[in-house]
């Protein structure tokens, strides 16, 4: 009989197959670019991209295979990756971080996944969303503090 995976998400590839395996994480990048490119409530961050984004889809599609606890296929293709670090030259502060984390979760929300994982995984992208922006802020430093 088919028992269904118990493991807990975080737990080997539980999360990577919780997301549909590559296809299904490719079909949410992909939801993801799609939304970004066509919806002005993202704006600011898509015009951040490259214009041709199929290299934007790809290494985000497979970096996030390998952070689910998949196969590390951002690793295969591209090499080494710290994600604050890549964003370093990028003036995101906290709306840029919510465009992103706003369009992801609308794209998550589309996919067949159970719900219980979609809210998991949005909590866990908010850690690496917030330690881009505050990479970000300690590169750039933009406005000066109030009262000072
Ligand atoms: C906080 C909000 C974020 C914004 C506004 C943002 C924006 C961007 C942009 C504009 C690029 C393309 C950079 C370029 O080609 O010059 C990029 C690349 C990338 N981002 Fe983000 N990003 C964010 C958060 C994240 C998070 C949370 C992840 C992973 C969980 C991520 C993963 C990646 C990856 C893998 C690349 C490709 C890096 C490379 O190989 O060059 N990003 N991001």
């Amino acid at each position: 009989m088919d028992e269904p995976d118990k493991r807990p998400y975080g737990t080997g590839d539980a999360s990577f197959r919780a997301a549909g395996g590559e296809a299904g994480i490719r079909c949410m990048i992909d939801a993801f670019y799609d939304l970004m490119s066509t919806d002005d409530r993202f704006a600011t961050i898509y015009a951040m991209h490259p214009a041709d984004l199929e290299i934007s889809r790809d290494k985000l599609a497979r970096f996030l295979c390998g952070w689910l606890g998949g196969p590390k296929l951002y690793k295969e293709k591209y090499g080494a990756i710290g994600i604050p670090r890549v964003h370093g030259h990028l003036a995101i502060g906290t709306p840029e971080r919510d465009q992103w984390l706003t369009c992801m979760t609308e794209a998550v929300a589309a996919q067949p996944f159970a719900a219980d994982f979609k809210r998991y995984l949005m909590e866990q992208l908010f850690v690496p969303a917030e330690a881009v922006r505050r990479k970000c802020s300690a590169e750039q430093p933009s406005e000066p503090a109030e009262n000072s």
